[in-house]
């Protein structure tokens, strides 16, 4: 039997087909650095993602925010005199999730408020290393307003990585998928799309002005900033934040997906849009194992309410987020202390539930066949040959205790395709809702 569906089709359509190409983006810089990792970049593979991204600019134009794209100075961004009560204490919230986990609405909840300044994973400078003391430090520097420069830890990048050169090249690692850097004044091309705007716009890797422009608006319009992150996911190693003496009031979003589904996405977009080989996987396997192990000490972590982390972490999964974006997107607000008030439910209306028009350009790049129902949200990776019955072994194995933890039940392989057989417990309760 299939459970209904709390929101309608078109609302997790859409958000699906944004889903995608944010993911898309990270995805790709991830892949990246494991085949330096393991040895087996092969240069054929890196010129196919730069065609797949202009193919979806149409889905990003949908999302660019049409009141503020005239090429007319946004006043907000201007106005400076508008000052900062002075008591409140600055908050900064972190995305802390890992490729193909679904981290894009969440996002779209910071990179579209107008209050907060948004940065979509400049940690990607760091590539596949661990460096987590440095990272750290980028943390803070931009939650205390520096602007998250590429070039101050160039030292801790793979200098043979294209995403390395591209973040200092940008100056801000992907800088062009905050919404706000793609539009005046540090983008004066109307209707300027992430796609475009990269392109069309001096990056702030090349222009200071442009840093400076996000420290002053940090420091004079907001006093909030927001951070997602697929490179940071020990959540004890982000102690210094949680602890009450941080002079900034930190909160973090901790996003979990069912690992056989971020295999099956990532598998499929290896093989399929990049033209890996499948035996490249076990790198992509052991990644897996390594999530697995540190979500599974997250939630047991976040499991004890005693915990400064357990206060200040909102805990959800894709697989719920995406079923309702609207109700989770209200009890993210409400766990902030954020106000889901009409401009905030308009906005996120418009990232997640595009109006028809844009709906319509959107359709020219995404057939209605990749329509996003229920059983594909849940099971997806139960409907293709994708994950192979050794593979499934493989990761229930290595990913037991946190799909425990999590509420993803194992299935034997021949149960695949029996969509009867639940591989997600929807009705028990999980995380902060
Ligand atoms: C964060 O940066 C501030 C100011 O630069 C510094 O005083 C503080 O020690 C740093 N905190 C952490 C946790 O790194
Ligand atoms: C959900 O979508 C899948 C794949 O597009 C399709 O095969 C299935 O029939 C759909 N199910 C429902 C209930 O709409």
């Amino acid at each position: 039997m299939i459970p209904k569906i709390h929101c309608p089709r078109s609302t997790i359509t859409n958000f699906l087909v944004i889903s995608l190409f944010l993911n898309f983006v990270s995805f790709y810089v991830y892949r990246e650095t494991l085949l330096q990792v393991n040895g087996q970049h092969n240069h054929q593979a890196r010129s196919v993602p730069t065609a797949v991204v202009e193919m979806d600019s149409p889905t990003f134009k949908g999302m660019s925010n049409s009141k503020d794209s005239q090429g007319k100075i946004n006043p907000k961004i201007i106005e400076t005199d508008e000052a900062q009560p002075q008591n409140s204490k600055r908050k900064a919230y972190l995305l802390v999730t890992m490729y193909r986990s679904g981290s894009t609405l969440t996002g779209e909840m910071f990179n579209r408020n107008p209050d907060f300044l948004y940065y979509f994973e400049p940690l990607a400078i760091f590539g596949n290393n661990n460096a987590p003391l440095q990272k750290i430090k980028m943390l803070n520097d931009t939650f205390h307003c520096h602007a998250p420069n590429a070039e101050n830890f160039k030292k801790y990048a793979n200098p043979k990585e294209s995403t390395t050169k591209n973040c200092l090249n940008e100056g801000v690692c992907m800088y062009q998928l905050s919404t706000r850097f793609c539009k005046p004044p540090f983008c004066w091309n109307p209707e300027a799309p992430a796609t475009q705007c990269k392109k069309q716009c001096s990056p702030p890797g090349s222009d200071r002005a442009k840093l400076d422009h996000m420290e002053r608006i940090c420091k004079e319009e907001v006093d909030t900033v927001a951070i997602k992150t697929i490179r940071f996911l020990d959540l004890k190693r982000l102690h210094p934040f949680y602890a009450d003496s941080y002079p900034i009031d930190f909160k973090a979003v901790f996003l979990v997906r069912d690992p056989r589904s971020m295999y099956h996405s990532r598998k499929k977009i290896h093989l399929e849009l990049l033209h890996g080989k499948a035996n490249e996987m076990g790198g992509f396997m052991k990644m897996l194992e390594q999530e697995c192990d540190l979500v599974a000490q997250n939630l047991e972590l976040l499991s004890n309410t005693r915990t400064l982390e357990s206060r200040k972490t909102f805990s959800l999964r894709y697989e719920d987020i995406a079923r309702d974006p609207i109700k989770y997107s209200k009890a993210i607000y409400n766990f902030l202390g954020e106000e889901f008030n009409d401009e905030v439910s308009g906005f996120l209306h418009d990232a997640i539930a595009p109006p028809k028009n844009k709906l319509d350009k959107s359709k020219a790049t995404y057939t209605t066949s990749r329509a996003i129902n229920e059983t594909t949200i849940l099971n997806g990776w139960r409907l293709d040959k994708m994950v192979n019955p050794s593979e499934l072994n493989q990761i229930q194995e290595k990913c037991a205790k946190m799909m425990k933890l999590a509420g993803y039940l194992p299935i034997k392989p021949d149960q695949k395709r029996d969509l009867t057989i639940e591989s997600v417990d929807i009705k028990s309760k999980y995380g902060n809702l």
